[in-house]
């Protein structure tokens, strides 16, 4: 397989982040409701978007933005909403041609030449969508799952161990991005060495727009090309292998509906099966950290029944919503809450901000890792696109919940956090903590 070539995409990314700059003062209550740009990565950085999200929720739970760095689009914060759009794709769209799933696409007539359309299933409807996730799905079946629950055990296990005792360290960089980042060699079956060319790439995807690491997209897709270069060589084995390998590059070199796919297409679904593991189980690690020190009366709770970390898992899923939003193309005119949403809109789905709503979860803004109807929280999405690695992401945390809790009295969050730029992922960089063994 040979890529096609780069071509375009020169927008300075400085000038772009400055453009539509928040400053630090500014509250989101004080913006007029028609200025109010959700996607705005600042506000997230700026740890201030759950107040944006409450405020939308009151006021213009179905909010249009008219004027954005993504363009023009609609904002569904209220629970019900979101759920009704992620279960009609007949109705919302996430095809790439139309749009695709992130803020700023725009539809097609035809397919770019260039470096930066990268189709993935994602960003596809049915039935291509259906065809491609059932080659990767057996990697997610429950038998195979529970036969990963031992390595998993012991790799937190290990990564516990070797955490520094009485000084401060980054609870993200030492245990989230570790946890995850093993996990996600073992899934592509590559050497455990090169996982942080996976986290690398992972994080390349979030940051194509962030001047502080590239001065523009271009640049970013070039370095987001050094993974269809790692990944061809294992698709060219595996492709050519006589017993079948059971990982995911071999599932998608073997597969009826995958053997074929054009170099963009395999880069785009590799990048896919890395940035759902990869982000989102990081973030949810942190998170629940964070969460039972801003709780301690939960985190007590729990050291009194560790048999609560099953739904305490949920819980956290439910309280960080780590995917922040997923985008859909209106395929029709499509009245929701009062207002028209016309064919070729686009519509950004907060579960987020539908994972907050007090009208579904009872003092939502409250960590209960006994909640009674958490699972059905929003964060992995619902209908044909709902997550295909939310179990594993599960396992993952239940497993290491279990190992920390055998371990220490308290994870303690000594410093404030910092938090990724971005309207996406809502992650967090920095977690400064200290523990503290039993
Ligand atoms: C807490 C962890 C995770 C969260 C919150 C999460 C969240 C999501 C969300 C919101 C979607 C889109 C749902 C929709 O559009 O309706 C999604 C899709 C997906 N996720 Fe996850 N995810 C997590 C972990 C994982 C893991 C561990 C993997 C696998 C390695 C994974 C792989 C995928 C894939 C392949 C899709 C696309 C499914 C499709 O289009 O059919 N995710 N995830």
């Amino acid at each position: 397989m040979t890529p096609t070539k780069i071509d375009g995409a020169s927008t300075s990314n400085a000038q772009v982040r400055a453009r539509w700059r928040i400053d630090a003062d500014v509250d989101p209550e004080s913006v007029p409701l028609a200025e109010l740009n959700p996607g705005n990565g600042d506000w997230f950085e700026q740890d201030k978007e759950l107040r944006l999200f409450q405020r939308l929720r009151r006021e213009a739970p179905v909010h249009y933005t008219a004027d954005s760095q993504f363009g023009a689009y609609w904002s569904l914060s209220n629970f019900a909403d979101v759920k009704f759009v992620d279960t009609h794709q007949d109705l919302f769209s996430s095809d790439i041609m139309n749009g695709g799933i992130r803020l700023g696409g725009q539809p097609l007539n035809e397919p770019p030449p260039d470096l930066f359309h990268l189709p993935m299933f994602i960003m596809q409807d049915q039935p291509v969508h259906d065809e491609q996730r059932k080659v990767v799905a057996p990697m997610f079946t429950a038998p195979r799952l529970a036969g990963m629950g031992d390595l998993i055990r012991q790799r937190a296990g290990a990564i516990l161990d070797a955490l520094p005792r009485g000084e401060s360290f980054n609870w993200v960089r030492e245990v989230s991005v570790e946890l995850t980042g093993q996990m996600l060699a073992t899934l592509f079956d590559v050497p455990q060495e090169d996982r942080h060319k996976l986290i690398h790439w992972s994080d390349t995807v979030e940051r194509i727009g962030d001047p502080d690491y590239f001065e523009t997209p271009a640049e970013g897709f070039a370095e987001i090309w050094q993974c269809f270069e790692y990944f061809n060589i294992f698709w060219q084995e595996r492709q050519a292998a006589s017993t079948p390998g059971e990982d995911l590059i071999s599932f998608l070199a073997q597969g009826e509906a995958t053997k074929n796919m054009a170099p963009n297409e395999f880069l785009g679904n590799v990048l896919l099966l890395i940035v759902g593991g990869n982000d989102t189980t990081r973030n949810s690690i942190t998170a629940g950290v964070q969460a039972l020190n801003q709780f301690p009366e939960q985190y007590e709770k729990l050291k009194g029944n560790t048999g609560l970390i099953p739904n305490m898992v949920s819980e956290i899923v439910r309280w960080q919503s780590p995917v922040a939003h997923m985008c859909r193309t209106a395929m029709e005119d499509v009245e929701i809450g009062g207002k028209t949403i016309r064919k070729w809109d686009k519509v950004a789905i907060w579960y987020l901000s539908g994972n907050r709503d007090s009208a579904h979860f009872q003092d939502a803004d409250r960590l209960m890792i006994d909640r009674p109807n958490v699972r059905q929280h929003l964060s992995f999405g619902y209908g044909i696109h709902r997550c295909l690695g939310n179990r594993l992401a599960e396992m993952q945390l239940t497993i290491l919940w279990e190992e920390i809790m055998r371990r220490f009295s308290h994870v303690e969050v000594v410093g404030d956090a910092k938090y990724l730029n971005s309207s996406f992922i809502r992650g967090i960089t920095d977690l400064p903590v200290r523990v503290h063994d039993l």
